[in-house]
Parts: structure tokens; sequence; C-alpha cells
């Protein structure tokens, strides 16, 4: 615990006390995650330090989160709205953890704040494939995920009632994974042979814990229990193939693989947004997962970085100009005065974005 000054880099900061007015009305109560908001009132209450956590809410990530989304210009309440909907899903995670099961409302609730901001705010879905900080990860996946489903939904124009379903489903399909262990969970290293076959669990656990909550909807666990099944029957649990994947369960299938690519993990580094959209490609090509839904997905992202800076793999920086719709991953980019068609330069990769 320390004692702070009252300012904007306590946003996602732990308050560590119960605050009153002068009058003696209770403010704010020990344990609330701090937001723009929370931080604007106390400023007006001319209350000038407070008692917070030593760390973020989550081992100093909340902090690293807010200040690299605060360096892109984000603004500050949608920089809250992120952090107080990723500490939301951890105490929703964590309850699950302690066999506390959340009503299925809970969920939804939680990633409908964080779904609604980020529609509205295109930089700030742009920016979460740019942040850095790892100890949140499953929570962070499980709000992306989310994220991505209902995009690819709306994308594939289903109606709004699945487009919040599959959103549901992104941002539960991990639940599972509160019942494997930790040592487990973030090894650093190769699992082993015994250790991923419990991993591998997670699918049936999360496709329980959805069907005992209340409010359980099939989708949702179906979602859980399929989403790392693959359409040549190369997938877990059952191995099962094409016609026998649910349609829902093979968008969720593409949101889970794009966002594990982008994503800091425990045992590789972070990929730039374009090359997990070759990866994508790569593994629709190999009859892996849906070429239809890659196809509109990788277009749609690759559009958003248009105007964009990137470095390539022989260390220039240039802009990203136009996005072609046959390879979207290859687009036309601009180095100086020249412009590059990445499609005939087959040995140049787009590797990092530069935000
Ligand atoms: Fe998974």
């Amino acid at each position: 615990m320390l004692l702070a000054s009252v300012n904007h880099s306590l946003i996602g900061r732990v308050l560590e006390q119960d605050l009153y007015t002068d009058a003696g009305v209770l403010l704010l109560t020990k344990t609330t995650v701090l937001t723009e908001n929370h931080i604007r009132m106390l400023r007006m209450q001319h209350i000038r330090n407070v008692y917070v956590s030593d760390h973020g809410w989550s081992e100093g990530d909340g902090e690293v989160i807010s200040s690299q989304l605060l360096e892109m210009e984000i603004d500050h309440e949608s920089v809250s709205s992120y952090l107080e909907a990723m500490e939301d899903t951890r105490r929703l995670f964590e309850a699950v953890q302690l066999d506390n099961m959340p009503k299925l409302e809970a969920f939804t609730e939680a990633f409908q704040k964080v779904a609604a901001c980020t529609e509205k705010r295109m930089s700030l879905f742009r920016s979460l494939y740019v942040l850095e900080g790892a100890d949140s990860y499953t929570y962070r996946h499980s709000i992306n995920v989310g994220i991505l489903s209902a995009l690819i939904a709306r994308l594939l124009k289903w109606d709004e009632e699945m487009v919040q379903v599959m959103g549901a489903a992104g941002f539960l399909h991990d639940i599972g994974k509160m019942k494997i262990s930790k040592e487990i969970l973030l090894k650093p290293d190769q699992l082993t042979k015994q250790e991923f076959e419990e991993m591998k669990k997670h699918t049936i656990y999360g496709y329980e814990l959805i069907n005992g909550m209340e409010g359980k909807c099939e989708t949702l666990a179906l979602c859980a229990l399929l989403h790392h099944e693959r359409l040549d029957g190369s997938g877990y649990p059952e191995g099962r193939t094409r016609e026998e994947i649910p349609i829902a369960c093979q968008v969720l299938a593409v949101a889970d693989i794009f966002d594990a690519i982008c994503s800091d993990r425990v045992y590789k580094t972070r990929t730039s947004p374009f090359e997990a959209a070759q990866q994508l490609w790569k593994l629709a090509c190999d009859g892996l997962i849906n070429i239809e839904i890659v196809q509109v997905f990788v277009h749609y992202i690759a559009q958003l970085y248009v105007g964009s800076r990137a470095r390539l793999s022989d260390g220039d920086d240039v802009e990203i100009i136009l996005i072609h719709q046959d390879e979207p991953m290859r687009p036309l980019v601009r180095r100086r005065e020249e412009f590059i068609d990445l499609r005939y330069h087959r040995q140049l990769l787009i590797e990092k974005l530069i935000v």
C-alpha cells in the first residue's frame, strides 16, 4: 500500500481505503478500481492524496496498459472503460475459480461494457494489439476474442441477436481454463504430453461450467467445447470434422487463433496483425479453418491499418496505402517517395506496426 497524489496515473489502481467527504458522506469504498471519473470526483472534493495498492490490479498490467493507451492519445474515458472491463472480467473469472458461479448475465453485462466502448472507438480496438503486459493475458484474451467474434458475426451479416451471442461466446470460450492449475496455465516452457492433455480439458470444463450457470445458452456452451476443433478433424476434444462443427464455433476458432497469434504469450513474442492474417490465411488454405470467414475478417482487419506506419522485414519504415481484395495481407505501401506493392515483392513482410 502506498500514499499517492490524485492524478491520472492512478487510473486502474486499487483503492486501499474508504473515502469520505468533509461532511462524512461515503464517496468510494476500499477495493474500488480507480477510473477517470473517480479521479475527477476526488479532485472536486479537494482530496489530494489517497492510499492505493502498490501494484496495479493485475500485477502491474493495469498501470502499464493505461499509460500505453494514454501515450497513444486514446481518451481517458475509453482507457477507463477498458480497464474497468478487465477488472470486471478478472473478478468474474476468479469467482469461477473459487466455485462461486456468477450468473451468465453478469458476464454478458461486463462484456457489453467494453464492446460498446471499442465499437465506438476503432482507435482503441486497433491498439489492443500493440499493448504490452502479459500478466492479465487470460482476461485480455477473453475480452479480445469476444470483440472479434461479435465483429466477425457482424461482417457475416448475422442478425443482432446472434452478434450479441457471439460476443458472449468469445468472452466465455476459455472459462474452463479457470479449472486448470496455474502451473500448467502459466508454464513458460512447452507443456509435456501429459500437461497438454490436461490443458485440452479446458474445453470440456468450459462446457460444463456454462451449462451449470443460471441463464445458460447452448451456443455458448458449444463454443467453449468446440473452439479447438479443426475442419480436417485434427482438433480437440472430439476430433470433429467440417459438417460436425457448428458455424458459430468455426467463427470463434478464427477469432481465437487471431488473438493468440497477435497477443503476447508467456512462451512467444508478439506478431503483427498482418503476419497473423497471413498465418490465418495459411491455416484456411490448409483446410483447418473456414476460408470464407477468414477472407471477410482478414480484409476488414487489414483495412483498419491504412494510413498506419509499419516496419518491413528489411528494417525500413513504410506507410500502408492500399489493401488489395485478393491478398489483404500484402498491401501497397509507401517508402519515402517510392510505392511498393508487396504482392510483387514476396521476400518482404510487414513485421511490426508502429502506432
Ligand atoms: Fe481455448
